[in-house]
């Protein structure tokens, strides 16, 4: 893909984040080009979540900053954030539980009083289990239609960046599959996508470029081939 010379839709310079006491994310740089595919990566408790948490505003940067088609977004409530054109799928999906599928789609498409390029039946042709499951309650849903859910409820604000965290932790095979067959859909659609993943195989076959956390730094940053071409230092990134 020719996005080398675009601005970046995303840019993270130089960011420090803290809980309390721990100083977590140590000086991570990473970008996003308009319509880029990009994996980050590492293993647990690396800082994967602690990052993306602070592009959404979630969480404070300490130092550092994050900009948004080059507007300093540092320090601006996520609601601010996402109305640039990111959605963020957390990690454990964030569906209301008491809400049916019908409901927890509304909320986001009221949320937006603008015409969508992603309506409800767009979404719906997407996700067809969701089609058949519209009345249900989010808390009728297994673990991959609220996943679905989730990822549908972030198209219909028609973000320019999607963001989803553990994309696939603890679902079946088949709903993998699934997940990632939406995943290179949105791809297509020109929509970039910043994912986290255990699986590494799924993640370097749709990715453009990876980036690889270790202990709160960027330890790699290249493309899956660069990455796969060197599998002891896979391994000792990635412990795959
Ligand atoms: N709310 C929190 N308070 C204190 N420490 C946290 C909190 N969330 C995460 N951490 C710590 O920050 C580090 C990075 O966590 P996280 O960003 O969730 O990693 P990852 O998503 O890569 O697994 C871990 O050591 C974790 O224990
Ligand atoms: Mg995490």
């Amino acid at each position: 893909m020719a996005t080398a010379t675009l601005e970046p839709l995303l840019a993270v310079r130089g960011i420090h984040t803290c809980y309390d006491q721990s100083h977590i994310l140590r000086g991570v740089d990473l970008t996003v080009r308009p319509g880029e595919t990009v994996a980050l990566m590492g293993r647990n408790g690396m800082g994967k979540t602690t990052l993306i948490r602070t592009v959404m505003g979630l969480v404070p940067a300490r130092q550092g900053r994050i900009l948004v088609d080059g507007a300093d977004v540092t320090g601006e409530a996520t609601f601010r954030i996402a109305a640039r054109g990111l959605a963020y799928v957390p990690e454990g999906r964030g569906i209301f539980a008491t809400l049916s599928v019908r409901e927890n789609l509304a909320i986001a498409h009221e949320g937006r009083g603008k015409a969508s390029d992603w309506s409800l039946p767009r979404v719906l042709e997407l996700f067809p289990r969701l089609a058949e499951r519209l009345d249900n309650g989010g808390d009728q849903l297994s673990g991959g239609e609220q996943q679905m859910l989730a990822i549908a409820r972030a198209l219909l604000t028609n973000p320019r960046l999607l963001i989803l965290d553990e994309a696939t932790e603890g679902l079946a095979p088949l709903i993998r599959d699934e997940i990632w067959r939406t995943v290179g859909v949105i791809r297509a659609a020109g929509i970039a996508t910043l994912i986290v993943d255990k699986n590494v195989a799924a993640l370097t076959a749709l990715a453009d470029r990876v980036v690889i956390l270790v202990k709160g730094e960027v330890a790699f940053t290249g493309t899956p081939g660069e990455l796969t071409a060197t599998p002891e230092r896979m391994q000792h990134l990635l412990g795959v």
